[in-house]
């Protein structure tokens, strides 16, 4: 009996792996996450377990720990308060408690010195309870309680830690935010190499995750790095190594599990510095789903403009949600192949993109069709969108002496609103052109694209509309087909005895559409069209290269005009692909890049709340092809000298 118990217990712990994969702490009411990967490693082998003792927490493993750096050649009172102030207004996840161990390293020539009975006041005063530095230490007995020369190994920023009471290790400390707005699929965290893991940790929420990010302090902006410590997410169709990508369906996420790279558009941001705190909502594929019906497998995330109800728009719509809701998020990556960074830039009230057709390589992300995939940003703010777009896109650094002289202003609103502007959002759109005019030394030329077609078409079909009317269907039809739906069906089938996975109503009836109505030789007419409608463009439209500007023209025209669309109205079953052609086409037919900026919001009567809240308006800028930095230069001078503004997070753009 006893020995078949043995054998028992043997085999069990044989088979047994126990992984810690950090905890969740909670330092003085705020949660954090601690522990994963460690970066360092606190004193040596002599005197680890001493500092240890005097460092630790009665009953817990980890305790809270600050690296500080100074160049004072003598440590002050004044500088241990100035240091503490600075963290606190620099970093979100830096907080006062922090400071109960507090390591100090100089970053002078020398060693600083610290004498430790002038500092007795302060020291008490900000709660430290252990100060060490790597020596230099004076005032004191070395060994007495709160004071000890001690260093860390391993290559380790400023900033705050928690450190493992048990084995002396720094793990970076990550606050943890709430999704409430449901705009992420998961948080991620590095994996110390050069992927991720999905994060282990939650608050509690409704529905929601918690998304861990990193404090800011551990980073510093070089030349090589400009975009250092700004914390982004992105749109869950790009692959990033270690985690699995949903594309906004559950069976393709557990089908293909972790991936084995990322996206080089993903990793250019992490070279340039960038933080990576999740992936991001998406409708189904990128393709096209509408709230209430569409958003079957995973749930919509929430656009917190207005009443919080509205039509987020898509398909990039968890990473305008995330920028719109969250400070602590800075930038947002997502995608537009017509129109699904620029309708949830409109929607939410954003700084976001489509740029030149091929700014950016897009392998490694599931592909809506090659023919016109884009990837861009979004943020809150224009100065920061144009510097990381111009970080980013490494091709398009033209050369340029002016802005565009000549301003091009569209008779009509964008095709992806009703067309009627009411009188508040026509007052917006006239003060901002009339800013514009001002700021360019230009008065604009009303611009009607028809019109100009028809004059300049030369032997190009007569009828614009109808050339390029179902060429946006076509193509994306035929190509998500061939290249995501078609495979993932059969891996799909291969691995569940022949069973075809879900997929939402959108995405399936526009891959049926496909097999009629996307042949081949529809499909290579359907390129022709869009050649000679970029040709056109190039030569005799809006989007005529100039060598002093890049671009001849800036093109404007109101985007979003503050109508509200509500995400609880019942709409009919998708039945094919979006038709027709209008002006939000034209950037993706020409290849050429576009920005909405937000120029102001308007108020509405709610039906949710039976209050007036606001909803955003915004304009489309475009510009020729390949001049996508002059574009970002414009944005970012505009908000400098104040025709533009940043807007906050929130129910308001202006609060
Ligand atoms: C948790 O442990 C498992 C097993 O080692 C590992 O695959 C996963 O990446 C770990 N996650 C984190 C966040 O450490
Ligand atoms: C500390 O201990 C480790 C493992 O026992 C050893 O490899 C290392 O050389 C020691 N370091 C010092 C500074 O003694
Ligand atoms: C350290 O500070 C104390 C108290 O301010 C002072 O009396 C002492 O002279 C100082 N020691 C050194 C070495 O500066
Ligand atoms: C990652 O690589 C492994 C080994 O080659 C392979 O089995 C797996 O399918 C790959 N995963 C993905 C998502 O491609
Ligand atoms: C603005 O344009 C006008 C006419 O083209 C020109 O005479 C004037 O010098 C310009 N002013 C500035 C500030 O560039
Ligand atoms: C633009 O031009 C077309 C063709 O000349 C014309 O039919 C249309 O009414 C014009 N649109 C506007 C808004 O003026
Ligand atoms: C291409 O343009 C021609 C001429 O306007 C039109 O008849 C045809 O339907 C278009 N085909 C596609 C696939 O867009
Ligand atoms: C909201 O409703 C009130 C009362 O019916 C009306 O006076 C007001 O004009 C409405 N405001 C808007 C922005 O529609």
């Amino acid at each position: 009996m006893r020995r078949t118990l043995l054998l028992v217990a043997a085999s069990g712990l044989a088979g047994a792996s126990l992984v810690d994969n950090g905890t969740v702490v909670t330092l003085d009411g705020v949660p954090y996450y601690a522990g994963g990967v460690p970066v360092g490693q606190l004193g040596d082998n002599c005197t680890r377990r001493a500092l240890l003792a005097a460092a630790a927490l009665p009953g817990l493993d980890f305790f809270p720990m600050t690296i500080a750096e100074t160049s004072a050649a003598q440590l002050e009172a004044s500088d241990l308060l100035r240091i503490a102030t600075r963290y606190e207004a620099e970093d979100d996840v830096f907080r006062l408690p922090f400071l109960r161990t507090l390591y100090v390293r100089s970053t002078g020539a020398s060693q600083t010195r610290i004498n430790v009975s002038s500092l007795a006041a302060q020291l008490s005063h900000l709660n430290i309870a252990l100060l060490m530095a790597p020596g230099g230490l004076s005032g004191a007995e070395e060994d007495a309680t709160g004071v000890a020369t001690g260093r860390i190994r391993g290559t380790v920023p400023k900033g705050p830690y928690f450190v493992s009471a048990s084995s002396g290790h720094l793990y970076r400390a990550h606050r943890l935010y709430p999704d409430d707005n449901l705009a992420f699929v998961q948080g991620v965290v590095s994996d110390g190499r050069d992927g991720f893991v999905s994060l282990p940790a939650v608050t509690e929420n409704v529905m929601a995750k918690s998304i861990a990010v990193p404090s800011r302090l551990y980073f510093a902006t070089t030349e090589d790095q400009p975009l250092a410590g700004l914390r982004f997410g992105v749109k869950d169709i790009f692959h990033v190594r270690g985690v699995a990508t949903s594309g906004g369906n559950r069976a393709y996420f557990y089908l293909y599990g972790a991936q084995n790279a990322t996206a080089p558009a993903v990793q250019r941001l992490l070279d340039l510095g960038a933080v990576l705190v999740g992936k991001m909502g998406t409708v189904q594929f990128a393709n096209g789903d509408r709230p209430t019906a569409d958003w079957v497998d995973l749930h919509a995330p929430f656009n917190p403009r207005g009443d919080g109800y509205q039509d987020p728009s898509g398909s990039s719509t968890g990473p305008a949600a995330g920028v719109a809701s969250y400070d602590w998020l800075d930038l947002a990556v997502g995608s537009d192949t017509g129109g699904s960074m620029r309708g949830p830039a409109g929607a939410d009230g954003l700084f976001g993109n489509r740029p030149s057709t091929g700014a950016i390589p897009l392998d490694h992300v599931i592909p809506l069709s090659p023919v016109s995939d884009t990837a861009g940003l979004f943020s809150r703010s224009g100065v920061l969108w144009a510097r990381a777009t111009q970080a980013w896109y490494p091709a398009l650094r033209s050369h340029y002496t002016s802005f565009p002289r000549t301003l091009y202003r569209a008779v009509a609103p964008s095709d992806w609103t009703s067309g009627h502007l009411t009188a508040p959002v026509s007052s917006l759109v006239d003060t901002f052109v009339e800013k514009l005019e001002r700021f360019l030394n230009t008065s604009a030329t009303p611009a009607n694209y028809t019109a100009l077609w028809e004059e300049t078409r030369g032997d190009r079909p007569r009828d614009l509309a109808d050339m390029l009317h179902s060429t946006y269907g076509v193509y994306i039809t035929h190509d998500q087909w061939r290249l995501l739906g078609e495979p993932f069906f059969a891996d799909y089938a291969a691995k569940h005895d022949g069973r075809r996975p879900f997929v939402n109503p959108g995405p399936l009836a526009r891959w049926q559409w496909s097999r009629t109505h996307a042949t081949d030789e529809i499909y290579a007419q359907g390129l022709r069209n869009i050649s000679l409608f970029k040709s056109w463009y190039e030569t005799e439209g809006y989007g005529r290269p100039d060598s002093a500007s890049c671009s001849e023209g800036l093109y404007v025209y109101p985007w979003s005009i503050g109508e509200p669309s509500y995400r609880n109205v019942y709409t009919t079953a998708p039945t094919g692909p979006p038709l027709g052609f209008g002006d939000s086409s034209t950037a993706v037919m020409a290849g050429v890049p576009e920005v909405i900026v937000p120029i102001g919001e308007v108020p509405y009567n709610s039906t949710v709340t039976l209050r007036t809240e606001y909803l955003p308006v915004t304009m489309a800028l475009r510009v020729a092809r390949g001049c996508d930095y002059v574009l970002a230069s414009l944005v970012a001078a505009l908000e400098e000298s104040g025709v533009l503004r940043a807007v906050a997070t929130g129910p308001r753009l202006y609060p």
